[in-house]
């Protein structure tokens, strides 16, 4: 049933290439138009929606933070990204003209179905991007946009978040086609990008043996820090969660831009600190920025381990680690940059001869409030 790994976790994140390539599978024609058949929401609503709030629990909602980054750039519709345990106390400002995207792997976490309800209720149409055919948040939802990442056994989300994360796109594009932000022949382009992403995840993951060679020399690290920035930051926060989750390790992500206003005071000798470092040929400042962000932390005596590009060479001299990723247009990037995070926190976990694909307190679907 493992398909020869030691754990179900070590298989769903070699399931990740295959996760991501079924997700965009038969979704797109090759004019480049995007067809997405469980829509069942009329085009003529989602030309006139004003707003979309995307709503999940834990890595879900991870998946929904890069949605955001993608969906704004891409169709400039104002996104918002919120718990949904959170959304449906405070009485949050929804209408017809809301979309709102619930996103979860099971399908069946009663934090999200009733932030689904009210959402319904508020007169929201709602998108279900859900992997678990026929579950409750999809047969709830005004329309459904499945994942294909296949049944994911190990408590911990990892291929179900890459697919998560592709629907996303799919979904802006689809929007961006229909609300004419782009071009055929851009969509077209980015749906090339898009169709390249799992070989790249592939890259990452034959690369694990040094991941894992790391993880091990850590297991007795009592807490380990996250930076990322951008797409980055939501990268850095799942990065975290796997690692609380699986080796009980304290663990926190941060946005790399807030280090300066508090967590840099966390920073002593020896403290290792994970850093998702932009692409070097993103169109703005913000490789400059985090390579300051790694020596400021490194001046201070951070063990650093860096994620960057290939060819990224400004790392070098700041980096005790690099773990390198292939280069990928940003948007798309946490497909690549979250999987050596992932093997991370697995190889410590299993070091640490912990039960990696039932960690302790966890159960893979909370269908209480
Ligand atoms: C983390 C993890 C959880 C789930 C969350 C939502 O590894 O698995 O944080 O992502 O409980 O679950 P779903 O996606 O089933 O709604």
């Amino acid at each position: 049933v493992k398909g020869g790994f030691a754990t179900f976790m070590d298989k769903e994140i070699h399931d990740q290439p295959q996760a991501v390539a079924d997700t965009l599978l038969g979704r797109a024609g090759t004019d480049g138009r995007l067809q997405l058949d469980e829509m069942r929401i009329r085009e003529s609503v989602l030309r006139t929606v004003d707003k979309i709030v995307v709503i999940a629990c834990g890595t879900a909602a991870y998946a929904g933070h890069v949605a955001k980054y993608a969906i704004e750039h891409w169709c400039r519709i104002p996104v918002e990204v919120e718990l949904a345990h959170e959304f449906r106390y405070r009485d949050p400002v929804v209408s017809e003209k809301t979309l709102v995207v619930a996103v979860s792997q099971s399908g069946e976490t009663m934090d999200t179905i009733m932030a689904v309800r009210h959402a319904r209720e508020q007169g929201a149409k709602v998108l279900a991007i859900v992997n678990t055919h026929g579950s409750t948040i999809a047969r709830e939802s005004d329309a459904v946009l499945y994942t294909h990442a296949g049944p994911e056994i190990a408590v911990a989300s990892t291929k179900a978040f890459l697919a998560q994360i592709t629907a996303c796109y799919l979904l802006g594009l689809y929007l961006a086609q229909l609300r004419g932000n782009k071009f055929a022949d851009e969509i077209a382009e980015d749906l090339a990008q898009l169709r390249a992403m799992p070989e790249k995840i592939q890259r990452v993951v034959d690369n694990e043996e040094h991941v894992r060679a790391v993880a091990r020399s850590m297991k007795d690290e009592p807490t380990v820090l996250f930076l990322g920035r951008h797409v980055g930051f939501p990268v850095a926060l799942e990065g975290a969660l796997k690692l609380k989750e699986l080796a009980y390790i304290h663990a926190e992500g941060f946005a790399a831009g807030e280090l300066k206003h508090g967590p840099i005071a966390l920073v002593e000798e020896g403290q290792p600190v994970f850093v998702i470092v932009p692409s070097p040929r993103g169109r703005d400042a913000l490789h400059a920025k985090v390579i300051s962000n790694i020596q400021e932390i490194r001046a201070r005596g951070a063990h650093t381990m860096v994620i960057a590009e290939d060819g990224d060479e400004a790392v070098v001299p700041y980096a005790d680690e690099i773990f390198r990723i292939p280069q990928t247009p940003t948007l798309l990037a946490p497909l690549v940059s979250v999987v050596p995070l992932q093997i991370f926190a697995a190889a410590l976990a299993t070091a640490k001869g912990l039960d990696v694909d039932q960690p302790r307190n966890l159960a893979k679907s909370v269908t209480v409030e």
